[in-house]
């Protein structure tokens, strides 16, 4: 089994963002800049966060952190994002979720202009990737599909399944392996035959949040495992896979942590400096 290095390849994408991060600081004379809205106290959020403004650092991108109180209101949380949406230093803007609950979160999100959406989660670009035009992609299914690049699998007429259907995930990354010439399967709670299905699997995809959800009997030899998941089982990370017992059946996999995430933090970075470049 070859170990996908998504914590290598990540960092190898950030040294070339680094280079044209300050490429264009010296054309335009300001910082290619990103603006990070917060609400609430959720600690995997409050950690992804992090994350991320530590990584805009690395490469010579200006964060702005907007971290606002839980109890904020929905006419707050979109004044912010219209103010950050109006600010021409800050290039791309994402809202971290989940939100509170009180908040409905399409219509802050809908608050962020498509060419500031470094998410990809407007409907513009979402309907963009539909139709399989040039668009701005969401981060996880984004790195997901550079990690297959950087790996040389090849998808067309693959059999690919995805377990999860989110927004954020799931529907992105079915409709990414649909233009890349796969034959795409989504799996989630109400799939029946779930195992039977992923045991298709040339390339299995799971992020569903459940600790070791996909085991052996469910992998077909020589598939590609990619384990989105992230949980936390007695304060260790680990995937929706079970690692161990795939090491001997999987041809590739991504371990958890070090595959998938610090590959979503690589495309935030990379969409951000595509979307500077693209305005004036
Ligand atoms: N919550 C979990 N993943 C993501 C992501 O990629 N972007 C945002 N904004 N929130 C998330």
């Amino acid at each position: 089994m070859i170990v996908m290095d998504g914590k290598k390849i990540a960092a190898d994408i950030r040294a070339e963002l680094k280079a044209r991060a300050a490429a264009f600081f010296s054309k335009k004379a300001i910082r290619v800049g990103l603006a990070v809205v917060l609400i609430g106290d959720e600690a995997a959020s409050a950690v992804y966060v992090r994350n991320k403004i530590k990584a805009c650092e690395e490469v010579g991108i200006r964060s702005v952190l907007k971290q606002l109180p839980a109890e904020t209101s929905q006419e707050e949380a979109e004044r912010v994002v219209m103010a950050l949406a109006e600010d021409p230093a800050v290039h791309g803007i994402l809202v971290q979720l989940p939100l509170p609950r009180h908040l409905d979160a399409s219509r802050i999100l809908s608050r962020i202009p498509s060419s500031k959406d470094v998410d990809g989660f407007s409907a513009e670009n979402i309907g963009l990737l539909a139709r399989g035009e040039t668009c701005t992609v969401a981060c996880t299914p984004l790195g997901v599909m550079e990690l297959l690049k950087r790996y040389r699998i090849p998808t067309e007429g693959k059999r690919a399944v995805v377990l999860g259907r989110s927004n954020i995930v799931g529907k992105p990354m079915a409709m990414l392996l649909t233009n890349a010439d796969a034959t795409v399967t989504v799996c989630h709670s109400k799939t029946r035959e779930l195992g039977a299905i992923c045991r298709e699997a040339d390339i299995l995809i799971s992020a569903i949040g459940r600790p070791k959800f996909v085991t052996a009997d469910m992998v077909k030899e020589g598939a590609v495992v990619i384990d989105v998941g992230i949980n936390r089982v007695d304060g260790k990370l680990c995937g929706d896979v079970d690692y161990e017992a795939l090491t001997e059946k999987a041809a590739y996999m991504t371990p958890v942590p070090g595959g998938v995430g610090p590959m979503t933090v690589a495309m935030l970075l990379r969409n951000t400096v595509d979307a500077a470049e693209k305005q004036v």
